[in-house]
Parts: C-alpha cells; structure tokens; sequence
C-alpha cells in the first residue's frame, strides 16, 4: 500500500499571532508538492489566524494537545470542537514534553486520542524512549507499553484514522538524530506491533512519522527508508527556508 507521506511542524511555544501569519503564508507560498500532506501546529492563539491565511492552500493544520470533553470545567484544557472551529483537523497528542515536563500518563494520553477521534480530529500519537532506557536496552518495551496503552481501547476504524510519531527523546532538540538504520528498525517494529493490535492491512495504512532534529540535510535519507512515512519537525519547522526544503524531500 502506498502512504502518503506527511511532512508536520509543530511549532511549540513559539511565534505570536503575527509571526505565525507569516511564517504560514511563507511557506505556502514556497510551493507545495501535491503527492505529499503538510501539516502546521501553531499555538493554540494562532490557529484561527493560520488557517485563513493558509485557506484553499491544502495545508493540514494540528493542535498541540486536545481534551476529550466538548466542553466544561477543565481550566487550561482545549476543546476538539473549539479546534475544529478554528479551521484545525488533526491533534498531537503524547508529546514527549508532555509526558515528560507536564506527567501526563499513558492512561491520559489514551483518553486524549479517544476523545480526539470521537470527535473526528485525527490523533498524532507520540511515542519515544529517553536516553537511559535506550542505554539499558529498554526501547522496545518503552514504546511498546506507550503503544499498547495509548490505543487501548481504539477499535480498528479508529485506528484506520490515527497516524503514529517516533520520537526519540534523545534526539528532540538536541541536533542528534536516530541514525537511519535505528529508526527504520523502530518503525518496523511499531508497524509489527500495529499489525498485532489491529489486522495486517491497517497496519500497513498507518502512516508513522519520525520525529528528533529532523533537518534539510538528514530529511532525505530518513524518507528514503521502508516504513518512515513523513517526519515531525520541531526547530526547523520555524525557518520557512528550511520547513519548505524539508517538505521537498527527495529520495533517491
Ligand atoms: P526538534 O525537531 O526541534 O528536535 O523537535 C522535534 C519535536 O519534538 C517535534 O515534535
């Protein structure tokens, strides 16, 4: 099955509704191939912004986080449908500086895409391994309890809707990458780990991401592997230059 790659920037804390106008119109305005989505989480501020500047453009806009509930007592929270108001289809949810600055659990992060798919955004499920449980040999067994209990519960037309991110957490902001052989075996994996959850052929759908200091210059031998299906890009996603060069990733 051919997967269409996706090429994501999230943009983090950064850029005020201005700045973010701006750099969304850059981008769309430094061409964009047709074989390929694009997807842009702006701060929560910024959404409604972003998506009338990048209107008709084919742009994907994401959340950085998304709530279950509609709507309530949940201070600090934000609404699938306030999202979907503001022009937004997709959420990232499980971000490693989720779990890791902000202790959200697995048991949470599951709620998250439960609620995100109920409400027809398409969940960007994160999933990673910090340094030291990589050093004592414990990445498999990291990500696959991240896997497991982040789609429990997701039936496999949920799942036919979810995309998955590979998200060393070494490698976030670091300028470290994965070398291409250490995340084309992580993504295999996730892929078997999918194709046990769900059937074989929805596994083969599910488009996974890698994500960790992704860049012009490392974006095309990543692509080039089997089951890499686009990248999540943090700091290179805020320079139109280098997001635009990174949409256009070649494989040789
Ligand atoms: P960097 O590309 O800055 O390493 O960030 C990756 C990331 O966390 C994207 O979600």
């Amino acid at each position: 099955m051919q997967r269409k790659p996706l090429i994501a920037g999230n943009w983090k804390m950064h850029t005020t509704i201005d700045e973010a106008e701006s750099l969304a119109i850059s981008i769309m305005e430094s061409g964009l191939p047709g074989d390929r989505d694009v997807m842009l989480a702006p701060p929560f501020t910024a959404m409604k912004a972003v998506s009338q500047a990048v209107a008709g453009s084919g742009i994907l806009l994401g959340a950085q986080n998304v709530c279950w509930e509609e709507k309530g007592a949940f201070t600090g929270e934000i609404s699938p449908i306030m999202l979907k108001d503001a022009g937004c289809t997709m959420a990232i949810i499980g971000h490693s500086e989720r779990r890791h600055i902000f202790g959200e659990s697995d048991a949470l992060v599951n709620k998250r895409v439960a609620g995100a798919l109920k409400f027809g955004l398409v969940p960007v499920l994160c999933i990673g391994e910090k340094l030291e449980e990589r050093e004592a040999d414990k990445t498999f067994q990291v990500l696959e309890d991240q896997l497991r209990k982040g789609l429990e519960g997701i039936s496999q037309e949920g799942a036919d809707n979810i995309v998955i991110a590979y998200e060393p957490v070494w490698a976030i902001g670091t300028g470290k990458t994965a070398t291409v052989d250490q995340a084309q075996e992580v993504h295999l994996f996730v892929r078997s780990l999918l194709a046990d959850i769900y059937e074989k052929n929805i596994a083969t759908g599910i488009r996974i991401l890698y994500g960790g200091s992704v860049n012009p210059k490392n974006v095309d031998d990543l692509m080039g592997q089997e089951d890499i299906d686009g990248a999540l890009v943090g700091g290179a996603a805020l320079d139109s230059t280098s997001f635009s060069r990174i949409i256009n990733f070649k494989v040789t």
